[in-house]
């Protein structure tokens, strides 16, 4: 059937359920990081502009959405199963697929060509077309790159969250971590401009909201494309902004983490007193090998440095274990490091090789065992320096900012405090989207347990 003919009995239908007072709705899963989860309300708030409506089950839907993570092996493997669902609920009824996101740039074409029940892929430069293709192409693939930033518009974004909200400041690296596939799927850094960055959050702190979340895959290189300002001043500008409590930033590089920056958080309130800062490994010799541009030395002494400002940062980091070459010597100085610095939390992975990547031309030496052990200790080793960091906060009070209800507790409230860690607390009073003071009364490795306190 030829794409006008389809495009006619799409247009047709939609009238028919338009004429019954039926939306059309879509569902839509977002894998990886909160850039994702970020373009997800975006995409959301652009279906929902023009009528869609957001159901929590695909099989409910007439389009379902997939947003995909190509950072790891496990994440994609993850995509394949959820579309693996996706395809048996189209046996049964008429579903529409799109498949958005680094995988969807990453693959293309191909992957239209290999699932055949995919109608619809769009790449992370392309969803601003989202609607115009949807409503005019029975199947489309669109994943041009632009080389500027280009404006989402700010009353179309479908925020989770009523409270904390995510606002991108940049996308893309130039760093080219020789494991890393961001820079093949999200492009070279484009940065948006400040004065678009601040209307955004004027806008959020006028309609309530508490917390901000920049986000950039390495906000550190932030600079202003129209006057050159640096990521600092664009935060000292921020923090003058009222209404706003926190404000955070994610992911900051070791290399381009400046003096201005700690300044900053340190002089401003507003900024949290947090950072997320991956190291990945604690060895020279694989540092290098993966192009981060640091020694241990040069990253201890930014913690250092931090740490000379905000003696009471909370400071989390990346690592990867198992990347080639690495010897049980290098595993043991990553080891050292997490006890040098004593985190409050990490994120670790095994190494696995991704497509275009530099590392992924070289032999994959460690074996899966190996690393299995590695990742294991390492999360052990963790697990003691969180067990010991979180018992020196029982009895104090903080501020802790509400999300909801505690998901394995629903009795309890969730919320997470100024360094970030998640808090689990018992009110006697509805208290969520709500700043409210928890004096915390135990812990465990991942997570602390509270109680409100009375104002
Ligand atoms: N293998 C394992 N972990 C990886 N990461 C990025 N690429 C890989 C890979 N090929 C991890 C890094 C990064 C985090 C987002 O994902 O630790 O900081
Ligand atoms: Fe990937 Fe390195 Fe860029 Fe982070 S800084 S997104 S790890 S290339």
């Amino acid at each position: 059937m030829n794409e006008i003919k389809m495009t006619q009995i799409r247009v047709e239908e939609q009238d028919k359920k338009n004429r019954q007072g039926q939306s059309p709705s879509f569902f839509i899963h977002t894998f990886g990081c909160q850039m994702n989860e970020s373009d997800s309300e975006h995409i959301a708030g652009l279906l929902i502009s023009q009528g869609w409506q957001k159901v929590e089950l695909p099989e409910k839907s007439n389009l379902a959405i997939i947003n995909t993570c190509a950072v790891r092996a496990k994440s994609v493997d993850k995509f394949l199963s959820l579309l693996g669902r996706l395809k048996e609920i189209k046996k049964k009824r008429d579903l529409k697929i799109a498949i958005v996101g680094c995988v969807a740039q990453l693959e293309g074409e191909n992957l239209l060509k290999l699932r055949p029940e995919i109608d619809y892929i769009f790449g992370p430069d392309n969803y601003l077309e989202i609607l115009k293709i949807i409503n005019h192409q029975a199947k489309a693939v669109a994943t041009n790159w632009s080389h500027q930033w280009r404006e989402h518009p700010l009353t179309q974004i479908h925020r989770e969250s009523q409270v904390s909200a995510y606002v991108p400041v940049m996308e893309g690296c130039n760093n080219f971590c020789t494991y890393c596939i961001v820079p093949f799927v999200r492009g070279r850094e484009k940065y948006r401009p400040a004065r678009m960055i601040l209307e955004e959050i004027k806008r959020l702190a006028d309609q309530g909201f508490l917390e901000v979340q920049l986000l950039g895959q390495s906000i550190t290189s932030y600079h202003d494309p129209e006057s050159g300002k640096p990521l600092a001043e664009l935060l000292q500008e921020i923090a003058q902004i009222d209404g706003l409590i926190w404000i955070r930033f994610i992911t900051s590089h070791p290399k381009n983490l400046s003096k201005e920056i700690a300044q900053v958080m340190a002089t401003e309130k507003k900024i949290c007193r947090q950072l997320h800062l991956p190291v990945q490994s604690g060895s020279n010799s694989i540092l290098k090998k993966m192009n981060r541009g640091y020694t241990r030395e040069e990253y201890l002494e930014k913690i250092a440095m931090l740490r000379e400002l905000m003696p009471d940062i909370s400071l989390s980091t990346d690592i990867i274990v198992g990347f080639p070459g690495e010897t049980e010597k290098d595993f043991e100085a990553t080891l050292r490091l997490l006890e040098e610095v004593r985190f409050s939390n990490i994120f670790s992975f095994r190494y696995s090789p991704r497509p275009l990547t530099a590392a992924s031309r070289w032999v994959d030496d460690v074996p899966f065992e190996v690393k299995r052990r590695r990742l294991i200790d390492l999360q052990n080793q963790q697990k003691k320096i969180q067990l010991e960091n979180n018992a020196t906060l029982v009895g104090q009070i903080m501020n802790v900012l509400c999300i909801g209800r505690s998901q394995k507790t629903p009795h309890l409230y969730c919320g997470r405090n100024e360094a970030h860690q998640v808090i689990n607390f018992a009110s006697p009073i509805e208290v969520v989207n709500k700043m409210v003071k928890v004096k915390i009364t135990s812990f465990g490795p991942y997570s602390l347990q509270g109680e409100l306190v009375a104002e």
